[in-house]
């Protein structure tokens, strides 16, 4: 694993948990997959990242994670009060909820704590805890198999938050989810943002998915992705009244047009 750098290494910025400057990646492969990309997320922020299928939206979050390293460019990461804590201060739920079919939750959402050689104790303290976040207490000792696919993802994030992440990094999580599935839990993960205050980077194909979570949408342009467009959701609360609201409504114009700003009949915003 690369070890992002600190903040200070990248000119110090009070209140930023992430900072990208002339961010690029080139695979080995020859593929342009990112940048250059510039944006900072403040602390405690909610920001999702929007963009076409290629744009470099994972890229761009394995970079983030410290999982790649950029090839030019600085990523800058805080954690905590400055110092580096890296891996366990960064939470990653994928799009696939990939579980271990042959463990159960509790042993699942344990997998980050005992690469962390966390103590049993302290493990089993953490993981009720992360479980009674997602709503799945009563099902510790089950089986994926026996999980809907809402399910598998609550278990997913539960891992994801089971270290105690300053940032989680959320790629997609909700898109193989039906409707119905998807909002409730939209509706979670809100109110776990508000009640644990965790800076969250949240990838999405979904204007309206974006529009409803985030406090920030950032519209990534096609491969290599650069920021096109920075749209700023002002609402509070959320919830089935925001979602229905002509505000709502609104803000889904703009970024819809600022995802597609050379589509014909459409001008940019
Ligand atoms: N490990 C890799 N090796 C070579 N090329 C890669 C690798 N990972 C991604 N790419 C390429 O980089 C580009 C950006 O990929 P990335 O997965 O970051 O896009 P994305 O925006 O997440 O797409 P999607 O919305 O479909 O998930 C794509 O052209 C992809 O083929
Ligand atoms: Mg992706």
């Amino acid at each position: 694993m690369v070890k992002p750098a600190t903040l200070s290494e990248t000119d110090p910025g009070a209140g930023l948990a992430v900072r990208l400057r002339g961010v690029t990646k080139v695979y080995d492969s020859g593929v342009v997959a990112l940048g250059p990309l510039d944006f900072d997320v403040r602390k405690g922020e909610f920001v999702s990242l929007l963009g076409p299928s290629g744009c470099g939206k994972s890229t761009a979050l394995r970079l983030i994670a410290g999982l790649n390293a950029p090839t030019s460019g600085t990523v800058g990461v805080s954690h905590g009060a400055g110092e580096v804590r890296s891996g366990r201060s960064i939470g990653f739920v994928f799009q696939e909820p990939t579980l271990m079919p042959w463990s159960s939750v509790r042993e699942n959402v344990r997998l980050p704590l005992k690469l962390a050689h966390v103590p049993a104790a302290e493990a089993n303290a953490r993981i009720d805890g992360a479980l009674a976040q997602v709503g799945l207490s009563e099902f510790a000792e089950a089986f994926p198999r026996e999980l809907s696919g809402g399910m598998k993802m609550r278990v997913s994030l539960a891992r994801a938050l089971v270290t105690d992440p300053d940032i989680l990094l959320m790629d997609e999580p909700f898109a193989a989810l039906d409707e119905i599935t998807r909002f409730r839990l939209n509706n979670d993960l809100l109110s776990l943002w508000q009640n644990l205050r965790k800076t969250v980077i949240f990838v999405t194909h979904s204007v309206f998915e974006s529009v409803y979570l985030s406090q920030r949408v950032i519209v990534m342009t096609a491969r290599p992705g650069r920021m096109g467009a920075e749209i700023r959701i002002v609402a509070e609360p959320r919830g089935e009244d925001f979602r229905t609201s002509a505000d709502y409504a609104g803000y889904c114009r703009k970024v819809s047009r600022a995802l597609a700003p050379s589509q014909p009949g459409r001008r940019g915003s």
